[in-house]
This record gives C-alpha cells, structure tokens and sequence, in this order.
C-alpha cells in the first residue's frame, strides 16, 4: 500500500525511480536536413528558412510567417511593425517572461500591467479595460502555458478602443481558438523556438500575421530595413540584422514535423491529469475554455492552495513531489514588475520609461499591484511539457505522488 508507506522526502520509498522524457526530442529528420544545409554550403536566409516560414504558418491557419533570431526579437519587430514607438502604452500582464514587457521598452514604448486571472493565469480582459487611456496603442497578451486567452473579448476590447492587437505565442505552438491557429488571431502574433521551448532550433523565433503589410514592415525591420524586392543596398527603416539561418530553419522544419503528434499526445496526458487532479482540495487545476479546440502545453500547470495544506509551503510540496520522481518547479517566481529593472534597483544607466523624453507621466512600477499574478507566483507549481510525452501509466504516478503527499501532508512541514 503505497500511500501507507512514509514520504520519499523523509526517506521513504518513492513512487517512482523511472525518469520521464527528456527534451528536446530529435532525430533523422533534423540530421538529414541539417546535413543537407550543411553539404550545400549555403547556411545564410533563403529556401530552407522560406519552406519553413510556409510550413509554419499554414500549420497556423496564418498567412504570412516572418522568422528571426528568437522570441525577444520577434516581440519588437512585431511592436514596429504594428507602429507602435516612443510614448505609446502597452497593455501587458506580469506573469510571464520579461521579454513581454522589455520588448515594449525596447521600442521606447511603456509597459502598462494589468492583472490575470487567478484560474487561467492568463491576462483578464477586464483587467485591461481599465488600464486604457488615450495613450494606449497596443494590447499585448499572453497565452500563457499554451492556453489561448479569451481572444473573443480581447478583439472586442481592441476594435473599441482602436488599438493593434499583439499576441504573445511563445508558449502556444499549435494551440487553437476556435479552430484557428494562435499567432494570427489578432494583428500579428510571435513564437519562440528557444531551447526549452515545444519545438526547438536551439534559438529562434517566428512572427505570423495575416496582413501583408504588418508581415512586410517585419520583415524589413528584421532585414536591416530593406524594402521588398527593393536594391540590396537601399534602407528605408531603422532595422537590424535578425534573420534565422538555414541550419536553424533545417532543424525546425524536422522539428514541425512532430509538432502536431507532440501537441496532441500533451493534450491526452493533461486531460487525465486534469480529471485525476480536479476537485481536489489542496490543488486548482487551470479553467478550460470550450472555445479552446487544440491547446499546446508549455507545461502542465496548477495551482498549490496553502490553506488546505495545514501549514506546509509550495516549496515543500515541490520539494516532495521532486523526490517522489515528478519533475516540477515554481515558474516565475515575482510578478515582471518586481524585477530590478522596474523596481529602480540597478546600477547603471538610467533606462525608458522611468527616464523616458516622450514620456511625462511620471510612471512608477513600485506602485503597481496585480494580486493575481501575485498569488500566482507564490502559488504556481510547473510541471515541464517533456513529462507529458511519457505514457497514460506514467500520468498515473504523478497523480500517485500527488495523493501520498496530500495523505502524508502532516510529515511535510519536517520534509
Ligand atoms: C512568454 C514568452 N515571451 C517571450 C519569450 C522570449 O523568447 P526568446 O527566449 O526566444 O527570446 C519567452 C521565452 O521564454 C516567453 O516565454
């Protein structure tokens, strides 16, 4: 009897000693592409980045696929494309990755933060109604953990008030929303291709959209301002050098390959997750959207409630969880504007919007609260999206682990 057993944490047995999936996962396919790129000795932009571009976007539903370097880059040349510059507010949540809100700053725009919602994670529409004003040009949300946010209410909230719509894809390759691919279901939508990410070239990262203008206007910013089909040599924006290159786009293109096999089987082993795990009173598992009709996982998120917990913290929970053979962590661990950078602790120079010329509103991010996304970071428990690769059997064991610490939650506070 398993659960009878003491806790692996306090030196008991643990449910399990074998190892999930690893990341990332390769094979002939990216060798033999990569080898091809490699023998041609053509590895700078052209048909291998093209093909990939293509590919990418139709498996989106979009039309238009501009690649470059990575995820942060894809954000600004987004930004620019959609002209958004000096001054201009950006409706961002906190609970994401700092490249969300530093790619506003980058483009000396302001990041405006409004709070999630506590059973998505994902920003609250109403939350950015209130954060508009007359200076607001652009929302920028996140699909966070690959679940698409209500894009109904968001495109709502944008054609109101007449501003570009801007999706942060980075955790939502292949995630749909009403049958349509994300990335393209606003303005223009961006994707990473970083390490950790569900598909992976190392570094890389994508920009979709279905207008062709915003698609060139990327396209230039990311080609060092070049015009399309324009002299090599004329500039006609402020760009720079961003492009992806075919030895990237070879192992991406192998990568896509498994996309949506990869895609499907997460969603599988989520839903038993989601079943097991439902109802149970120490944990709340994300809200799922009907409108939501494909959802990658970036990981399988829920959220630890302390009060049922009888004293134990998150950090013991994961800590016990870790040593019963689950893979797991607490995310990001502070709301972005609790960061450094926000919080005017650097050194250094002094840094847009805080010192901003066009702007005058005298922001200070030390006076923002979003107690969501607070509760959130304190609360959050992550479990990778390789582990939802293994089979049914092996989400049975997490679900295992979960019940012996939740029997044992006493012995926790001495783990
Ligand atoms: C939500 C989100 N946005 C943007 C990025 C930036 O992507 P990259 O690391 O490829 O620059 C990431 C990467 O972690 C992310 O998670």
């Amino acid at each position: 009897m398993q659960n009878q057993t003491k806790l692996a944490v306090n030196g008991g047995k643990p449910v399990r000693t074998k190892p999930y999936p690893k990341w990332p996962v390769f094979g002939a396919s990216e060798r033999r592409r990569l080898l091809k790129v490699f023998d041609s000795g053509k590895w700078w932009y052209g048909e291998t980045v093209k093909e990939f571009e293509q590919k990418y976007a139709e498996f989106h539903n979009a039309r238009y696929g501009v690649t470059c370097t990575n995820g942060t880059a894809a954000l600004e040349i987004a930004l620019l494309a959609c002209g958004i510059g000096a001054g201009d507010e950006v409706v961002v949540p906190p609970y994401t990755f700092m490249a969300t809100a530093s790619a506003v700053l980058k483009v000396n725009a302001v990041p405006v933060f409004a709070d999630v919602e506590l059973e998505t994670c994902n920003l609250d529409p109403k939350a950015v109604e209130g954060k508009i004003t007359r200076r607001t040009r652009a929302i920028l949300p996140v699909h966070f953990g690959g679940l698409p946010v209500d894009m109904d209410a968001f495109k709502a909230l944008a054609k109101k008030h007449g501003l570009r719509l801007i999706e942060d894809a980075c955790h939502s390759w292949g995630s749909q929303w009403k049958g349509k691919g994300t990335g393209a279901l606003g303005d223009c939508g961006v994707f990473s291709f970083q390490m950790s990410k569900n598909i992976t070239a190392g570094e890389g990262g994508i920009m979709l959209s279905d207008n062709e203008e915003i698609a060139d206007a990327a396209r230039s910013y990311s080609n060092c301002g070049r015009g399309k089909d324009k002299p090599f040599y004329e500039h006609f924006v402020l760009g720079s050098n961003l492009r992806m290159t075919e030895l990237q786009a070879a192992i991406l293109l192998g990568q896509l390959e498994r996309l949506e096999e990869q895609t499907l089987k997460r969603e599988r082993n989520a839903a038993v997750l989601e079943k097991a795990l439902e109802g149970h009173p120490g944990i709340a598992v994300i809200r799922r959207d009907s409108r939501v009709t494909r959802r990658s996982y970036h990981m399988f998120s829920f959220r630890f409630l302390p009060e049922a917990w009888g004293g134990a913290s998150r950090e013991q929970f994961l800590k016990a969880l870790k040593e019963e053979g689950v893979p797991c962590g607490g995310g990001y661990p502070i709301p972005l504007y609790k960061n450094p950078l926000f919080m005017r602790k650097g050194k250094g120079p002094s840094f847009c919007p805080l010192s901003c010329p066009y702007y005058k509103n005298g922001m200070d991010y030390r006076k923002v609260f979003c107690p969501n996304a607070e509760t959130i970071c304190a609360n959050q428990c992550w479990i990778p999206h390789a582990t939802l690769l293994a089979g049914e059997k092996d989400m049975r064991d997490i679900v295992r682990a979960i019940a012996k610490i939740w029997d044992h939650r006493e012995e926790l506070k001495h783990g």
